[in-house]
């Protein structure tokens, strides 16, 4: 069914692991870009919040495309959780994807496939189109029909004569087949208010006219009631519609590949992979408006979390895709010293290739102190909608101190658990106490199996 709407901007996002950040609503900056020490749900971190405070600014200002953003911190330091603070600040309008740097090995589609889909995620395109349509309440229609050309019993519309009325005039237009298909498929009679695109032919139906007599009943109705439409019949209108880079790929795919015979049979042409060639048709098009100020670019963020896994071919894969035009900001999140870049011998800082870092500005994670991870976990705990008794909370602390803050959250949901399962609304420092001898911290699960390395190595 042909129809158009106004798209409202589809928020872009995926959240990977959203439960362990959903306390995280922004960078708990003041109105000059400080930090304060706990706000948006943030705790400490200062220096590195701040530093996000400005990217966000740039990136707001269209200041910082072509360049790269590195988040570099020890693990469970609050990388992933700074990006999603930035995500917020940036607002549900700019498209935020995130994914991992595992994410690219797939045994169905290339590295460089799945990259360019992510940054075609990210590039949002806002499109102003002037289209001719006739608009009002339908006030009068008359369909005709005639035999069908293979079975003369059946009777199929033929032509359909419709009047339409706006605020300034009334007007009778006739319309052929398919314009009339359209409004009986759509059980559209009078008393509605249509939009018929005068090229296409394509109808939508509107609502109820509240100056019909359907209107004016009071009966329980859920249909959409709205006023006459204001000026002629035939006008020019604006439309909006947001899409990203990826979405015109895969409309201009389908239409490609869509319309024949077999997409009847198969419900359309599944493409897992689409085409240079579909993407460069995308990308011209999208110039060219944009050269006649008909659409604008947003372009939004990608985030690669553990972005050490990601290797040379993908690194200079996005190095290239840096230089083009339709780029997003990318954000790379590592937890890695000077190491190895996968897929050679070379070693480098954070195993990123050297033009990359040279590239990007880094903002650094450090570890929390005590008071900090305390905080954390007790905004964790409301979060997570639990009591948490005084020495509990101390428990979990010094095990975020003593192993890593991420573990520690981890512990506080499991204890967490362990009390309702006792039937018990507190988190008593004997939940804590349970959960961390069931489960292992990174240490005693390396010594673990230090232990039966032997065994499981030789036998
Ligand atoms: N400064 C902070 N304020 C509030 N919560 C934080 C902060 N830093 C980290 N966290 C939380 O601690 C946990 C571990 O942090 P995470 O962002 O996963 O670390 P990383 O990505 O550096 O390994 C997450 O639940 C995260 O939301
Ligand atoms: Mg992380």
């Amino acid at each position: 069914m042909a129809s158009i709407r106004e798209l409202p901007t589809r928020p872009a996002t995926r959240f990977e692991r959203i439960g362990a950040h959903t306390h995280i609503n922004g960078l708990g900056l003041d109105e000059n870009l400080k930090a304060v020490k706990i706000k948006d749900g943030m705790v400490g971190q200062e220096r590195a919040r701040e530093a996000a405070g400005l990217v966000v600014q740039m990136i707001k200002e269209g200041k910082l495309s072509g360049k790269t953003v590195i988040l570099a911190g020890p693990p469970g330091t609050g990388k992933t959780a700074i990006a999603v603070a930035i995500s917020k600040e940036l607002g549900p309008n700019v498209p935020f994807i995130q994914m991992s740097g595992s994410e690219v090995y797939s045994s169905e589609r290339k590295k460089t496939e799945i990259l360019i889909e992510a940054i075609r995620k990210c590039i949002g395109v806002e499109i102003h189109e002037m289209r001719k349509v006739y608009e009002g309440e339908l006030t009068g229609m008359d369909i005709r029909t005639a035999p069908h050309p293979y079975n003369p019993y059946q009777k199929v519309p033929e032509s359909i004569r419709l009047t339409l009325k706006s605020q300034d005039e009334e007007k009778t237009i006739e319309a052929g087949s398919t314009i009339a298909q359209q409004i009986i498929q759509q059980n559209i009679s009078e008393g509605y208010v249509i939009q018929i695109d005068a090229e296409t032919g394509r109808v939508v139906n509107l609502g109820i006219s509240m100056e019909s007599t359907k209107g004016k009943t009071y009966d329980i109705d859920v249909r959409k009631k709205i006023p006459l439409p204001p000026g002629k019949v035939l006008k020019e209108k604006e439309f909006v519609y947001t899409l990203t880079l990826a979405d015109m790929d895969e409309i201009n795919a389908r239409q490609r590949f869509g319309g024949g015979i077999f997409s009847m049979f198969f419900g359309g042409a599944e493409t897992k992979e689409i085409d240079t060639e579909v993407r460069t048709a995308v990308d011209e098009g999208v110039k060219k408006m944009v050269d006649e100020a008909k659409a604008f670019i947003h372009p939004g963020v990608l985030f690669v979390d553990d972005s050490h896994l990601l290797d040379l071919e993908a690194f200079s894969f996005l190095g290239r895709a840096i230089e083009s035009e339709l780029v997003p900001i990318i954000i790379l999140a590592t937890n890695r010293g000077v190491t190895t870049i996968r897929g050679t011998d070379v070693k480098s800082p954070m195993g990123f290739p050297l033009d990359l870092v040279d590239r990007s500005v880094i903002i650094g994670t450090e570890e929390y102190d005590a008071d900090s991870i305390r905080e954390i976990l007790q905004i964790r705990s409301k979060e997570e909608k639990v009591n948490i008794r005084k020495n509990a909370l101390e428990k979990l602390t010094e095990v975020g101190v003593k192993t890593s803050l991420r573990y520690a959250v981890q512990l506080l949901s499991l204890a967490a658990q362990n009390a309702k399962g006792a039937k018990r609304k507190d988190v008593t420092a004997e939940d804590v106490e349970r959960v961390s001898k069931l489960f292992m911290d990174i240490k005693e699960a390396t010594q673990h199996l230090k232990k039966y390395e032997e065994k499981m190595m030789f036998h």
